[in-house]
């Protein structure tokens, strides 16, 4: 679905990540953990195509993507980041603006947000206004949107770092209903192991802009692969 083949990027003389292989098969979401700085959100911003590598190779099903990505391809996918970044109107525009602008009629974008408001358990919300939502609600919303698009590949950059801890149980619990329904290809970006190990299937821990492993969340815990990685687990195995 999704490959990157030997990524490194390089800014103002630092090297933010370094030899990175990734790849993404359908139906499966990863994983992207490591400690504040490691660069999950630089690798995901590079497989979503808002940045470019200095130097590797992205595959996007099976074709090598040209350094200016083609709209199509753009169009394909879906990105959610830690604070929801919504429109200054309301909930049911939020939602179906990505529709609108790819010339899904009036009937289908109805359709389509109604169902994804009530998956992500905010309905009730539809006419109010998106400044007006708590923190929980229009994470909700922006997930609704995202899922909304129907995208090949989901990128969710930190999505319940903002949240208290029981409004993030509970947007767990239904993102993981959701994921096991529509099998939807993601990355998952997350310094949470508990995330990591409730939603994804396999994960890649970065350390210092480097993948130092990679495996299904319960083996990671249990065979660390090297010591760096060992030490960063620590931190979750209570
Ligand atoms: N556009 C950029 N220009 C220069 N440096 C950058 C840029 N984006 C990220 N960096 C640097 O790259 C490193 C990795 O950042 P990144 O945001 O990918 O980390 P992260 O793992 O997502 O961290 P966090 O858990 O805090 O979100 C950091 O040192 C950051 O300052
Ligand atoms: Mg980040």
């Amino acid at each position: 679905m999704l490959e990157a083949r030997e990524i490194s990027w390089i800014k103002d003389h630092k090297t933010i990540l370094q030899n990175t292989n990734f790849h993404l098969f359908p139906g499966e979401c990863v994983g992207l953990i490591g400690p504040n700085g490691s660069g999950k959100s630089s690798l995901l911003k590079i497989l979503a195509f808002l940045e470019t590598p200095t130097t590797g190779l992205l595959y996007f099903q099976g074709q090598a993507v040209p350094k200016s990505v083609p709209l199509p391809i753009r169009r394909r996918i879906a990105i959610v980041f830690q604070e929801p970044l919504l429109l200054n109107t309301g909930v049911f525009d939020n939602v179906g603006i990505g529709l609108k602008i790819r010339g899904l009629s009036k009937e289908t974008i109805r359709e389509r947000v109604d169902y994804w408001l009530d998956q992500f358990g905010v309905s009730h919300l539809s006419k109010q206004s998106a400044r007006l939502l708590s923190g929980g609600e229009a994470q909700r919303v922006s997930l609704a949107r995202a899922f909304a698009l129907e995208p090949d590949v989901l990128f969710l950059d930190e999505p319940f770092s903002a949240l208290d801890a029981p409004t993030k149980e509970g947007l767990r619990i239904d993102l993981a209903q959701v994921f096991k329904a529509t099998q939807t290809t993601t990355v998952l970006v997350s310094h949470d192991f508990k995330d990591i190990a409730q939603l994804t299937n396999r994960a890649l821990i970065l350390l210092k802009g480097q993948v130092m492993a990679e495996g299904t969340p319960s083996a990671l815990l249990k065979s660390p692969q090297n010591e760096e990685v060992e030490r960063f687990l620590a931190h979750f195995s209570s």
